[in-house]
């Protein structure tokens, strides 16, 4: 096996999965004949209470929309539509509390009680076509429930990581205008309850004109919690009220569906738009064909949280739209200690894990001799997404967890693709570890230099080109714009190369020897912490939020743990400079977590005399990058003040 060289490994499937995989090397061909054919034909595997008879209008590009003229309701596809086939007795969630001891298993016909139920109630509530409801809840079914029921009543729903704070849920109601809040008392986390709903309240109260009508808050932990009167209602009071038969709506395919925001290169996070047909389309081809999914006899657990995308596709979409059972798990891998996911993988049969590169890293620093005390036989098929997955954590997830036999399937995509654009195909591709190997049938990308030059695949192995990665045709789960924003929808993505009608997706890539593709991560102003989209620009804007901070810069340095970490720079105000460097880096910590989220929190924080910038006041994100990680400086013949690094060097 060679370290250097993952280029020169490859990972065939077996035989026997290759015999009985979804998707063959016929997919390829079929997409490549003809584009649109392809993608009605995937679109149709769902049901359409219109047919659609247009695949793709992209004459208001970059607006697109795709099966424009058809009409549907995505809840009844994800729910309905398998109890009227006759298996409502099957398993969607086996939902694993994290006490242990808690789990609850949902059928699809439970489920459809439920969702109508919580449909009824918003309407109820008056929240119908186009409104906005923002989740703020933990991993708990009513989190699902909830999004399906915005959805079947034609709402937008805006999850919020329940992670995020006050001061950023706040942020994204006011952006979408939500006219309720659906959270719950408390959470879970690392073996204590903690409150959650309290959050909501600072949230609101921060409000100047408050567009939340009603909070609906679900029981999870039983911990005291004050409701506020005419606004506050418990969900099981709620629930008990209305009746388990909801007739869906259809709309139309270009209904949006919901609303994500996620971060950008500026400090106010982007409500990507994510609309209804052509969204679901592709989240249920990808997950059929890329997990391979046999709904009858698979069990999946998708690891992520309902807060980012990837929960949004692959726990709630993509998976009940095509009638899979899975895990939904609410805590954390090391509650109540580091046996847990592998405990759950036994206890429910998973056959399909995927999860992000900085779990499979956590894992390997547990060790294998903990893992190989389970038995994790069940498992066929192991998937990665989040970041660029180190050849040595892939060879380790297939070797350790995949006894040398099962696929793993490396998936790049971003919240504003809506789903996987590039991966292997379990059953047809020879994959190499760290590589995401090509698009997928019906998904155009190219990767390209400055002038949008193709680059050519590499000759040899290591230092060749790196350029953008850009996708050069419309994919049905495209992101249809950023909410309230058009111009900086068509900024973000589009300018870039708007000559050739490209989408610039913010990361680099380079070409392998056999043409396919190696993803390097984000080249703007993005960084990707344990697989979290967080921006410098966000986290600069809540470090000088703080009344003693003049300046700040913030960059993402290399992390062998989280991919890359968080390290600032910042110049205090001189009344604050007086203060011990240990507070006031504690007090910036805090205030980060306070603003964003933990999960936002600089690795590092150093208190510096100055920031090296251009002449033109620009700071040199790249030379503190180089600091940070402990490079030799690059070039800094642009540099205003070179001095000005001994002085920062000094002060690390
Ligand atoms: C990175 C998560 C390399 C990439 C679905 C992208 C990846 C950003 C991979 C999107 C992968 C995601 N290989 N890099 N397999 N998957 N990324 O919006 O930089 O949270 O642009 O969506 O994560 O992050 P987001």
């Amino acid at each position: 096996m060679s370290d250097e060289q993952p280029e020169l490994e490859s990972y065939p499937p077996s035989p026997e999965f290759a015999a009985n995989a979804n998707a063959t090397a016929a997919l390829y061909d079929e997409a490549e004949a003809d584009r649109l054919a392809f993608w009605a034909a995937q679109a149709n595997r769902l049901h359409w209470a219109t047919p659609f008879t247009e695949v793709l209008d992209w004459s208001g590009a970059p607006f697109a929309k795709w099966f424009g003229d058809g009409k549907l309701n995505v809840a009844y596809n994800c729910v309905d539509r398998h109890v009227e086939a006759g298996n409502g007795d099957r398993v969607a969630l086996h939902w694993e509390g994290e006490p242990v001891g808690d789990a609850r298993s949902i059928t699809y016909a439970e489920l459809k009680d439920e969702v109508c139920r919580a449909a009824n109630a918003l309407t109820d509530l008056g929240v119908g076509k186009g409104d906005r409801v923002a989740i703020y809840m933990p991993m708990i079914p009513e989190a699902v429930v909830a999004m399906l029921a915005c959805a079947r009543v034609g709402a937008l729903h805006s999850v919020v990581f329940a992670g995020y704070s006050a001061a950023a849920l706040r942020a994204r109601i006011e952006d979408a205008e939500a006219k309720m809040v659906i959270t719950s008392d408390g959470q879970y986390r690392r073996g204590a309850a903690a409150p959650l709903k309290p959050g909501v309240d600072e949230a609101l109260s921060g409000m100047g004109d408050c567009p939340v009508r009603n909070v609906l808050v679900v029981r999870r932990t039983g911990i005291d919690t004050p409701m506020t009167e005419g606004r506050d209602l418990w969900w099981d009071e709620v629930m008990n009220t209305v009746s388990n038969e909801h007739t869906p709506e259809a709309f139309e395919s270009e209904h949006p569906l919901f609303l994500l925001y996620t971060s950008g290169t500026t400090g106010k996070p982007k409500g990507v738009v994510h609309t209804s047909g052509g969204y679901l389309t592709q989240s249920a081809y990808t997950h059929f064909n890329v997990f391979d999914l046999k709904p009858e006899t698979d069990v999946y657990w998708c690891t992520a949280d309902i807060g980012w995308v990837t929960g949004h596709t692959y726990i709630v979409y993509g998976p009940l739209a095509n009638g899979a059972t899975q895990v939904l798990y609410e805590g954390t891998p090391a509650s109540p200690d580091e046996h847990r996911h592998f405990q759950v993988i036994d206890k429910y049969k998973v056959t399909i894990y995927y999860t992000a590169p900085t779990v499979i890293r956590t894992f390997m620093r547990w060790g294998r001799e903990l893992v190989r005390e389970h038995d994790l036989s069940s498992l066929r098929l192991l998937g990665s997404v989040g970041e660029p997955i180190n050849p040595e954590a892939w060879r380790w997830y297939r070797h350790v967890m995949g006894k040398d036999q099962t696929p793993v399937v490396d998936t790049w995509w971003q919240t504003e693709t809506g789903a996987i654009m590039i991966s292997p195909l379990p059953g047809v591709t020879d994959c190499k570890p760290g590589s995401a190997m090509r698009p997928l049938p019906g998904i155009s990308a190219k990767i390209v230099d400055d002038d949008g030059n193709e680059l050519q695949p590499a000759p040899e192995f290591g230092g060749e080109a790196t350029g953008y990665l850009v996708l050069d045709k419309p994919w049905p789960s495209m992101l249809r714009g950023v909410w309230g924003d058009p111009e900086r929808f068509k900024e973000t993505y589009w300018s870039r190369f708007a000559e050739q009608g490209w989408y610039f997706a913010g990361d680099g890539a380079r070409y392998g020897s056999d043409g396919e593709v190696w993803v390097l991560g984000r080249i703007d102003d993005v960084m990707n912490v344990s697989g979290h989209r967080i921006s410098t620009a966000e986290v600069e804007s809540a470090l000088v939020g703080h009344a003693g901070v003049a300046e700040a810069a913030v960059v993402g340095a290399t992390d062998a743990h989280t991919g890359q970490a968080i390290c600032a720079f910042v110049i205090l105000k001189e009344h604050a400079a007086a203060q011990s460097t240990e507070d006031m880096v504690h007090e910036l910590r805090a205030e980060v977590a306070r603003e964003i989220s933990p999960i936002a929190k600089p690795r590092e924080i150093h208190v510096v005399p100055e920031l090296p910038k251009t002449r033109s006041g620009k700071i040199m994100r790249r030379l503190l990058r180089d600091v940070a990680e402990g490079r030799e400086l690059g070039d800094t013949s642009t540099l205003l003040d070179p001095k000005v690094f001994e002085a920062i060097r000094a002060a690390k």
